[in-house]
């Protein structure tokens, strides 16, 4: 592995690579010149509890234009979800949601285009998904409602418009849910938000020279991916975080279109990585880099105690693009912290890996490279038809040498068994529950999948590429399952 000392130190929003030679055709644009806003407080997403009305914890979440700025003497157009009680210039509120509690959970689209809004990681019925099914014309308002059953995990919320789904989130759409129940709570990690316990999204953006989002890809780009010029952190360009003394826990989602991140932190330390896509790993596991594709999610603890540097920063790097940008400068300097030594125990895993099971198998590629098992996705056609509660292996495989992708899955997690035909090939934070995988060129996975939950023909779950050119050309399923 190469060491990270010998990587070369680029200017904010130079490249490691030459793009035009990743995506194999120059590109048409041009690095323009701006003045990024850096060295800002990080902005912190609220956390957004609800409100309790007869036992149903009710949210209501507002889609709209905003403005922000990123750049000195320009404002960017941006989407955000309640930008006027949570500040937010983009992205949204941090959804609390409790396992066991019923919600009920409002959209209202105040775009100028329809729009879904999905539940990222939520176990729950095909009519409270979100999906491509469930659209919001302008003006209109749709309601997810649902008791919410599943370990404490860290998911998120976006649009989802079969074909614009990928415009949608690049303007500013999305935001995070974070899910605790009990047994999560007793481990005493750090909690308290906004201050040992911080969510970040993780996204990059490309800029025409008036400071608006450019959200124009090739037909290359479409297939290669389209990769931003600065990495954006909860929507602003390297901000800064004062930390308490003691262990910080981070939630990092890569919400990005198509880049990969690798992260790490700027002096090398360790971390430690607890939980993946959708809860707690098996067991808390030692790193000191940690690669996410989009939508994947990884919590990490950091000791920010023992360490001689208090100023410290986290970084990224596109493992395809090649930007290599600070995503956080961390600063010890906010008192004691709450929570002084990592945890001690550690919940049971109760997963079983199924002796046999019926295969069904996903092919990734196919003319002209974004299909599944040779298919589109077409909004009229059920792919597959899964049975309720039933344990299946679901092998997936990319049959393409140079194009990398990943498998989402609606309707509940899965566990991956192998990759490459091997259970060691997995990353720490691939080994516990999950919903992405990450698939590199000629790569193929096994997972376990079982859906506790219906989803009919006319709610029907998705399975699909996150990349999102991939996801928006058609490289997406449906599922029943009953
Ligand atoms: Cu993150 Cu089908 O979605
Ligand atoms: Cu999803
Ligand atoms: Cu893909």
């Amino acid at each position: 592995m190469a060491s990270l000392g010998s990587w070369p130190a680029l200017r904010l929003g130079e490249r490691l690579n030459d793009y035009s030679a990743v995506v194999g055709v120059p590109s048409a644009r041009q690095k323009i010149a701006l003045t990024p806003l850096t060295g800002q407080p990080l902005a912190v997403p609220p956390l957004y509890p609800g409100d309790m009305v007869a036992g149903v914890r009710q949210f209501e979440l507002y889609c709209e234009p905003s403005a922000h700025e990123l750049f000195a003497g320009m404002v960017t157009n941006t989407w955000a979800v309640n930008h006027a009680s949570s500040q937010l210039p983009m992205l949204g509120p941090m959804l609390a949601l409790r396992r066991g509690e019923s919600v009920s959970i409002r959209y209202h689209n105040n775009l100028p285009e329809t729009t879904t809004m999905h539940g990222h990681g939520m176990a729950v019925p095909g009519p409270a998904d979100g999906g491509p099914h469930q659209r919001i014309a302008p003006g209109d308002s749709w309601t997810a409602s649902y008791t919410v059953d599943q370990p404490a995990c860290t998911n998120w919320y976006h649009p989802h418009e079969e074909g614009r789904t990928a415009p949608h989130v690049y303007y500013g759409l999305a935001g995070m849910i974070r899910l605790d129940d009990d047994q999560t709570d007793a481990l005493g990690l750090p909690q308290t938000h906004g201050f040992d316990d911080i969510p970040l999204v993780i996204q990059d953006r490309v800029f025409d020279d008036d400071g608006q989002f450019l959200y124009a890809p090739t037909s290359q780009e479409i297939r290669m991916g389209y990769f931003g010029d600065y990495i954006l952190t909860n929507g602003q360009i390297e901000p800064v975080l004062n930390v308490p003394r003691g262990w910080v826990r981070f939630r990092l989602l890569n919400a990005s279109n198509s880049e990969i991140w690798r992260f790490y932190f700027d002096d090398d330390r360790r971390f430690i990585v607890i939980a993946g896509d959708n809860g707690l790993l098996p067991k808390p596991v030692d790193a000191r880099m940690l690669t996410l594709s989009p939508a994947e999610r990884a919590e990490i603890l950091v000791d920010c105690s023992r360490w001689y540097s208090e100023h410290f920063d986290l970084r990224a790097t596109g493992i395809r693009g090649g930007l290599q940008q600070r995503v956080l400068s961390i600063r010890v300097e906010n008192g004691a912290g709450l929570v002084r030594n990592p945890p001690v125990s550690w919940p049971e895993d109760d997963f079983q890996p199924a002796g046999s099971a019926p295969l069904r198998t996903f092919d990734l590629g196919g003319q002209g490279g974004l299909r599944i098992n040779g298919r589109l996705m077409d909004m009229n056609y059920i792919n597959e038809q899964v049975p309720l509660n039933q344990t299946e292996f679901w092998r997936v495989r990319s049959t393409n040498g140079m194009m990398h992708h990943n498998f989402h899955v609606h309707g509940g997690g899965f566990r991956i068994l192998s990759r490459d035909g091997s259970s060691k090939n997995l990353q720490p934070h691939e080994r516990g529950e999950k919903d992405v995988v990450y698939l590199p060129p000629g790569s193929e996975v096994l997972l376990q999948v079982r859906f506790l939950h219906p989803a009919g023909s006319q709610n029907p779950f998705m399975y699909h590429c996150h990349f999102l050119e991939h996801e928006d050309a058609g490289m997406m399923g449906q599922f029943t399952v009953t």
